[in-house]
């Protein structure tokens, strides 16, 4: 009997072929998130699990499945996965890191320049028809790049990728991390450590790069804004529940920062009657970080032969916890 597999969500023709090879495949062909009900009537008797950042694998789900021995997910982040669950359930978990770092740090980067160069801000003035005036002293005026100071939170692998694209823009870049790195990378990377309250009260940009963990749960919140510079912006690629987004809402509203750019969010999708649509100050992108169609197809590659090997009782190449 060929093992069993189930996707919450069809990957690209070359995954789904490369599977169908070897399983007897099932792909999720309803709603987006699979609703837990069906979640849990298909993970009983699967061998194999290929889901999503935004399907939540928790403890219950897991506790019907009765051969599953391997979860492989199309992201680098693992926070909707109980993954100290699995474990104790011997189930692997397999993730995508390191092909998707170019990428999300290039995002991240897109979002600091847009957020100080007020581009997508531009594009709906014209879009709304609303360019009546060219070229004037104050009109659409932004911020320069050269000199100002970025802080990273995390400085992992996407950390240091959005530092070299910093560098080569001429910012000063200050991090934040839970271990400090050796200071002759440091030096290679041009950064310089600090505390967080430092970070946050220094920098001109703050980027987050850490993931969602109880620890860093709504750790932007309104006493993190106040202690940033009223001039200064949050850009997130991360997590959105890092950030407490009624606390952001305020703090743009008010001017106690100047402005954000995001690529995610408390709750996705957002609708377009969510109070961070109407504000002005923020660049808002839905969730594309990994999404380039390079990247996209690399993450695909490495969630097939991870779940190729878990399901073997292997380890898969990039594994969470064991
Ligand atoms: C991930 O892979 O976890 C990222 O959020 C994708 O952008």
């Amino acid at each position: 009997m060929r093992k069993k597999v189930f996707l919450t969500r069809a990957l690209h023709d070359f995954a789904l072929k490369e599977l169908k090879k070897k399983y007897q495949v099932e792909v999720n062909s309803g709603k987006i998130p699979v609703p837990q009900t069906k979640l849990r009537s298909k993970i009983k008797d699967v061998d194999g699990l290929i889901c999503f950042p935004y399907d939540n694998i928790n403890k219950e789900t897991m506790d019907l499945a009765e051969n599953l021995k391997v979860i492989s997910t199309y992201s680098v982040g693992f926070d909707h996965i109980d993954t100290k669950y699995a474990k104790e359930k011997k189930i692997r978990v397999g993730y995508t890191p390191e092909v998707l770092t170019d990428a999300t740090a290039d995002l991240a980067f897109s979002l600091l320049l847009d957020a100080l160069r007020r581009v997508s801000e531009g594009d709906k003035i014209i879009r709304n028809g609303k360019w009546k005036v060219i070229y004037g002293a104050y009109d659409y005026v932004g911020l320069d790049l050269r000199g100002k100071t970025l802080g990273i939170l995390g400085l992992g692998r996407i950390g240091k990728a959005l530092a070299k694209r910093a560098k080569a823009f001429d910012m000063k870049i200050i991090y934040h991390n839970r271990n400090r790195i050796s200071k002759s990378k440091e030096k290679s990377l041009g950064v310089k450590y600090v505390s967080f309250e430092r970070l946050i009260s220094q920098s001109d940009v703050v980027s987050v790069h850490v993931p969602h963990t109880k620890e860093t749960d709504k750790m932007f919140n309104i006493k993190t804004f106040r202690k940033m510079k009223k001039t200064s912006f949050l850009i997130n690629t991360s997590r959105g529940k890092v950030v407490n987004e009624k606390d952001l809402v305020t703090a743009l509203k008010k001017k106690i920062i100047a402005g954000a750019g995001l690529d995610v969010f408390e709750k996705e999708p957002i609708s377009k009657n969510h109070p961070l649509v109407k504000l002005q100050n923020v660049v808002l992108a839905p969730h594309i970080g990994s999404s380039t169609k390079e990247t996209r197809a690399k993450m695909a590659e490495i969630t097939v032969k991870n779940l190729n090997l878990g399901i073997n009782g292997k380890k898969p190449i990039y594994s969470v916890g064991y």
